[in-house]
């Protein structure tokens, strides 16, 4: 029988502060609780995340999270096996206020602790959701990060294709602010999209005509722009309806590009001949209904079976971590004080690195 262990995870990387508990073995594991408290009213007025004001809200956060992860899991600190905590790849001050208070706490209780890789933690979270067997194709789309990765274990990743300059989250985000919509941009512009016609405007989908799993966002948000300055000259301002359209149009561009990709990165990956075939979506912009909605469409297609996490573990959560946490635990991994925060942590070091920087840092 595998060992069962009790996990808490904490995570701070970029805007959200958050601490879990997860307990269980590994594939095999429950979320007790997942306490997250995001930033957004501190950033709004800047348009986008601010790292000094994040890294302090982690701070003056990261108690209050973890005792409420404590007491709605009804877990003593008695019971926790070990802590593990995101130790990068984000924003710098982010990462080392919670690197910091993982080592104050582990040293205090005298608990093992683990620093977890944040885009593990995204990439392990369907072994959390549904138990999942390696190898599975993972598609990573956060506010930083874009990448198809072959999960073949927990510390094995194998990255075959990308973004080469921005992630889809940060163009949802640039997109929001060209269109005069609120931040995350995710969310508002499928909101908006909604009441669009997505047929209205045309945008490009990048590097379709090039081959491999390879992506590229930053021409689609420019398109925006011009569209935008187009509609603002024919009608004086930007309308509603212009609005929405722009939104759909720019929603399905990605989503296309995505499903196409995805389609050739699942060719790559039923060459490893894997018994039942998985694509696996994880980050914030999984949480996207029309996206899912399509690339579920694609799996159905192609006879694979499609894992997407609840909407609570897409975006930046303290669970993922734990459970992460918990896989590295289990197979013996533990770090000392001299644990570093790193601002990049690509997971594949192998694979040749992408080119381009995003909102937290280089593409991993
Ligand atoms: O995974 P996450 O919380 O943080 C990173 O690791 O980056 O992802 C945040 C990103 C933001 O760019 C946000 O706009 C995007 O995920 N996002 C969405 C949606 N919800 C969040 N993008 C598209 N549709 C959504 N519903
Ligand atoms: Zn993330």
């Amino acid at each position: 029988m595998k060992p069962n262990y009790t996990i808490l995870g904490i995570e701070s990387s970029c805007d959200d502060t958050s601490a879990a508990i997860v307990q269980g073995c590994v594939g095999d594991a429950r979320v007790l609780s997942n306490c997250v408290v995001g930033q957004n009213d501190l950033h709004k007025a800047f348009g986008g995340v601010v790292p000094e004001i994040a890294a302090r809200a982690h701070v003056e956060k990261l108690d209050v999270c973890v005792e409420s992860a404590l007491h709605e899991a009804n877990v003593h600190f008695d019971n926790v096996d070990a802590i593990a905590v995101t130790s990068g790849p984000g924003l710098i001050g982010g990462v080392l206020s919670g690197v910091m208070f993982a080592k104050g706490l582990a040293s205090a209780l005298n608990k093992p602790f683990v620093g977890v890789n944040h885009l593990a933690g995204h990439a392990l979270t369907p072994r959390l959701t549904h138990g999942v067997e390696f190898p599975y194709l993972m598609l990573l789309i956060s506010g930083g990060h874009c990448q198809f990765l072959i999960v073949k274990s927990h510390d094995t990743f194998v990255r075959i294709g990308g973004t080469i300059d921005d992630a889809p989250g940060e163009a949802f985000d640039k997109t929001a602010r060209l269109l005069g919509l609120p931040q995350p941009g995710g969310p508002s512009i499928e909101k908006a999209a909604l009441n669009g016609n997505k047929d209205q405007f045309s945008l490009p989908r990048p590097l379709l005509d090039r081959k491999g799993c390879d992506m590229s966002f930053s021409g689609l948000k420019t398109a925006v722009l011009r569209t935008r300055d187009a509609c603002v000259d024919q009608h004086g301002g930007l309308t509603i309806s212009d609005q929405n359209d722009l939104a759909a149009s720019f929603q399905t561009a990605i989503s296309d590009v995505l499903v196409e990709k995805s389609k050739r990165a699942m060719k790559t990956y039923l060459e490893l001949s894997p018994k039942e075939p998985v694509l696996a979506v994880a980050g914030g912009v999984a949480a996207n209904s029309f996206i899912r909605e399509n690339l579920i469409s694609l799996c159905d297609h192609l006879g694979v079976d499609f894992l997407a996490p609840p909407l609570s573990l897409c975006t930046d959560n303290g669970a993922m971590i734990a459970y992460a946490g918990l896989e590295l635990f289990a197979a013996g991994h533990m770090h000392d004080m001299s644990l570093a925060a790193r601002p990049r942590w690509p997971l594949d070091t192998t694979s040749p690195s992408l080119i381009g920087h995003g909102k937290k840092g280089a593409k991993a």
